[in-house]
């Protein structure tokens, strides 16, 4: 059977996952507090306790979560409880933004269609990590940045939205992932306001843009 979803239209509560320095949490927060987005964020959630990002998070008077991965005894049990606390808060959907931890199967399945992540390449290439200084070494002409849905297969999920990135002769990995990253700012907000208009639609691994 062909996978069909359609995102719901409804002011979304939206969970924010990330382990780093937030620049992507702080634009969707931005969208939001400018009411581009129909939703609110009731969540930041780290698995990392000095993530710069929970701090943004905790300046601007959002609910963090920390829960350190040393006192689960597997990795299930982390997600597990990580899914209770997002089921608790009644989340409609996750926006991974440099959440740098790879999720369990079952937390993927559970949360299908309910989670989105941002990725600084044109995936399916350069799928994983370090992937800006990869794409200098192949010597691709053009990069970019990509929201996809989740899936349990890393980066692999159905693409949402995607943004291309010229790569310039003289360009390190810095400056690549600085316009990159400007990209990425532009589209999650952008693909998760489409979320809470009722506008994704997903047929099989493609991704419809209602109008
Ligand atoms: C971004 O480049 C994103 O594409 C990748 O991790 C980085 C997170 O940056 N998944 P930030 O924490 O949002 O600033």
């Amino acid at each position: 059977m062909t996978e069909y979803f359609r995102s719901p239209k409804k002011r979304g509560r939206i969970a924010v996952f990330l382990s780093g320095r937030g620049s992507n949490f702080l634009a969707i927060y931005e969208a939001v507090k400018a009411g581009k987005i129909n939703g609110d964020i009731v969540l930041v959630f780290s698995n990392k306790k000095e993530a710069r990002g929970l701090q943004l998070a905790q300046e601007r008077g959002l609910e963090t979560l920390y829960l350190n991965p040393k006192e689960f005894p597997s990795r299930e049990a982390y997600d597990e409880q990580v899914a209770a606390e997002v089921k608790k808060r009644k989340v409609d959907l996750i926006c991974l933004a440099g959440y740098m931890r790879i999720l369990t199967p079952g937390f993927c399945e559970e949360f299908k269609y309910r989670m989105m992540n941002i990725h600084p390449a044109l995936l399916p290439a350069f799928p994983g990590l370090h992937v800006q200084k990869k794409a200098l070494e192949w010597g691709v002409r053009y990069s970019g940045a990509t929201v996809h849905f989740v899936t349990p297969e890393v980066d692999m999920g159905p693409i949402i939205l995607q943004a291309v990135v010229p790569v310039k002769q003289d360009d390190t990995e810095e400056t690549l992932s600085d316009r990159i990253l400007q990209e990425e700012h532009r589209i999650y907000p952008e693909a998760v306001r489409l979320y809470f208009e009722g506008r994704l639609e997903v047929r099989g691994r493609r991704v419809f843009i209602l109008e």
